[in-house]
């Protein structure tokens, strides 16, 4: 691991048993608290976008929170995804299975032109399920998911191998 690396994942606690019993949770509110450990995260989620980013989409709601910095260190523009009833304009939807049963993600229908370059950031990478229901939702309105960058990956959970059943396999974890 990196200075980097180690800084950032000393700022992720793990939480036992939430929110269900049997579930490790990964707090990472320590790490936005810390000044360093919020700068350090962006910084290495900046460093893994390609070049010539258009639109980087972040999912609610912790996805937001490093998507916004890192489109702003890159000059591109923010789009969010959503949970339902979130959106006020017309919205596409795809929904997915979680381990019991099932969430939808929504985004503005014309947020993105098709063409568009896109960076997807989201802070976990577990399932899987969010990033591809992300990938169904830019396949829909024709743009294109050039990268997926996320703070840390649940490999356990076997994520990447989900992703690249839909044909996602551009990803970089930091931790
Ligand atoms: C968490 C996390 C990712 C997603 C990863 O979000 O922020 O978006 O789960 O899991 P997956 O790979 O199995 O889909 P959550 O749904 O808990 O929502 P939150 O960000 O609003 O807390």
């Amino acid at each position: 691991m990196t200075d980097r690396q180690q800084l950032i994942a000393g700022l992720i606690a793990d939480v036992p048993d939430f929110p269900r019993p049997g579930v490790m949770f990964k707090d990472i509110t320590p790490l936005l608290a810390s000044p360093a450990g919020f700068e350090a995260a962006v910084t290495a989620l900046v460093e893994a976008a390609p070049r010539d980013i258009d639109v980087v989409v972040g999912m609610e709601a912790r996805g937001f929170i490093f998507a916004a910095p890192v489109a702003l260190a890159l000059g591109a523009g923010f789009v969010p995804v959503r949970k339902p009833g979130k959106l006020p304009g017309e919205t596409i939807s795809e929904s997915f299975e979680l381990e019991y049963g099932f969430e939808t993600l929504t985004v503005h229908r014309d947020a993105i032109r098709p063409g568009a370059r896109v960076l997807v950031i989201d802070d976990v990478l577990a399932t899987g399920g969010t990033v591809g229901a992300t990938a169904a939702l830019l396949r829909q309105m024709g743009a294109e998911l050039v990268h997926v960058a996320v703070l840390m990956e649940l490999s356990f959970l076997e994520g990447r191998a989900r992703l690249a059943e839909l044909g996602v396999d551009n990803v970089t974890a930091v931790l």
